[in-house]
């Protein structure tokens, strides 16, 4: 028995991995974080599956159903919406199932953040411009920000913010970000990226009020950043035509010759 937490995507149905889908397939039982999870991810449950929207239980409720579940010897498909490595209670589940001694195995989703750069057509990192990323968000009701993670501090870097869970607060993060990144930096809001009523607001720090979100709760991202948009950055050298590499050695003296 194995519980398999799958990344369930940032949305749309079909953006779920083929190993993610086969797992659920495989599984009797599924628990699904049912607030993001899109439903017709369901549709991949086996006939006469077990399926439990958790949104409403607590972390001991959801632990008894898993081990409900090992107790019967039943896989379990443990869904959250994105990918598992942010923001997905994935490590606090995964303590209480090594506890226990339950078995587990994670396989990747679509992050929001990438789905959001997909919708807006854009590579997130230029050369010359933005070469990071950084995923994070502002403090919430339940959870502070550790001292250090300000976002005047992750500003300073120069990289690309993607605030997740944060599109209730944009006036505050506006505020914040104005005076250090500058009004004429690019912002980009992504509502519901993937889905098929997904919707963007692009503006810059000094023209992007937050009037301009109206209707625009919850399932948000804002991304901040020089690359949003930018037409003046370099050519990557991996492309560029002098450049010896090792699948494309160049010149006399090639660094990699015996792919020559
Ligand atoms: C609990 S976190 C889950 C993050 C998820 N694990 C991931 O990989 O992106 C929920 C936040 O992710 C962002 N989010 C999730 N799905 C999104 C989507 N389709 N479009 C835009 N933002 C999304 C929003 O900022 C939302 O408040």
């Amino acid at each position: 028995m194995t519980v398999h937490f799958i990344g369930a995507g940032p949305g749309a149905p079909d953006l779920l991995t083929l190993r993610g889908r086969d797992l659920i397939a495989a599984s009797p039982v599924c628990l699904y974080a049912g607030s993001l999870v899109p439903r017709a991810v369901l549709d991949h449950c086996p006939p006469g599956a077990r399926i439990v929207d958790t949104a409403p239980l607590d972390l001991d409720a959801i632990v008894e159903e898993i081990a409900a579940a090992h107790a019967r010897g039943q896989d379990v498909a443990r869904l959250h919406s994105g990918d598992l490595s942010v923001w997905s209670a994935l490590g606090e589940q995964v303590r209480r199932l090594r506890a226990l001694g339950i078995p587990y195995d994670v396989t990747p989703g679509v992050p929001s953040f990438a789905a959001a750069a997909a919708t807006l057509g854009a590579e997130l990192t230029l050369p010359g411009l933005v070469q990071s990323v950084v995923l994070t968000r502002t403090p919430g009701r339940a959870s502070a920000m550790p001292r250090g993670e300000s976002l005047a501090a992750f500003a300073a870097t120069g990289a690309v913010l993607a605030l997740h869970l944060s599109v209730h607060a944009y006036g505050r993060v506006r505020d914040e970000l104005l005076p250090i990144l500058g009004g004429d930096c690019p912002v980009a809001v992504v509502w519901r990226a993937s889905w098929p009523d997904q919707r963007v607001v692009r503006g810059t720090l000094a023209d992007l009020g937050p009037e301009a979100l109206d209707g625009i709760d919850r399932t948000a991202l804002i991304l901040v950043g020089r690359s949003l948009g930018a037409e003046s950055f370099d050519e990557s050298r991996l492309y560029a035509a002098d450049y010896d590499r090792r699948y494309r050695p160049r010149g006399d003296n090639p660094r990699f010759p015996e792919k020559g």
